[in-house]
């Protein structure tokens, strides 16, 4: 099956990848020719069986690892959300975590409260400003770090499996304030879940197979074929 073109997209892309290939020093190919375009502005999900290839492909357009062949194209600032976010948040409140990322940044103090205020707000938390990070729970941790690529003006979110250890409550909270973030504010989102349902919330959708994208496109059409 073949879901749409995705030539359909006239805008420039945010994320651009070409022919990537990635085989790990044990031999496994994870990533083999494996092309994709996410809009710029749309909240796009990339779904595949363990293994396919995902989070490896994430890893890529962060940087943290590099292609062997292959093309990574993407505009903007890149905020990345771990599936586990004890594995980013690294100060011990949550207003000093999100101000974290801006220490590189030459802004005044009364800036830096801006920023991290804003993004709180964004994601709910404002309240829970000076809050210890160990006194949150993992759908807070969760929005926590998406406040802190917030604070940093990125225009690019990337999440691996951020509700995988959500109740189902708490996932429907974020799939809808990520969403309402791209909406709201120009970002672009690349999610990555194994949870089907989380497509009704999203423009687009990527199906990874063996390190190639085999289908592309309309998210409900996409989920009809996987359910
Ligand atoms: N550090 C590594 N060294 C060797 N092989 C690896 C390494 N990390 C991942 N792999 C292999 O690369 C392939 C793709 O792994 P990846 O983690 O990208 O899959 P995934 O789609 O994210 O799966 P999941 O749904 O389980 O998170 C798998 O075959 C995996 O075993
Ligand atoms: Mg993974």
């Amino acid at each position: 099956m073949k879901l749409t073109s995705q030539s359909i997209h006239t805008t420039h892309p945010a994320i651009l990848v070409e022919d990537l290939c990635l085989t790990w020093p044990n031999g496994t190919q994870a990533l083999r020719s494996c092309s994709l375009k996410v809009p710029k502005g749309e909240f796009w999900m990339l779904l595949g069986t363990n293994g396919s290839g995902k989070s490896t492909l994430l890893r890529l357009l962060t940087g943290l690892l590099s292609p062997q062949t292959g093309k990574i194209h993407f505009e903007g600032r890149m905020g990345f959300v771990f599936q586990n976010p004890d594995h980013q948040l690294v100060m011990p409140t949550v207003g000093a975590d999100v101000a974290f990322g801006l220490v590189e940044e030459r802004l005044s103090q009364l800036q830096i409260r801006h920023r991290v205020e804003d993004a709180l707000s964004a994601v709910n938390m404002l309240d829970l400003q000076r809050r210890s990070i160990y006194a949150l729970s993992g759908g807070q941790k969760q929005r926590i770090a998406i406040a802190g690529a917030i604070a940093r003006n990125c225009d690019i979110l990337l999440l691996d499996e951020p509700t995988a250890l959500l109740d189902p409550d708490s996932q429907l909270e974020l799939v809808t304030q990520v969403q309402s973030l791209v909406k709201n504010r120009g970002m672009t989102a690349l999610w990555v879940t194994h949870r089907l349902n989380e497509l009704d919330y999203s423009d687009g959708a990527f199906l990874l197979d063996q390190g190639q994208v085999l289908d592309r496109g309309n998210p409900q059409l996409l989920k009809r074929h996987l359910m």
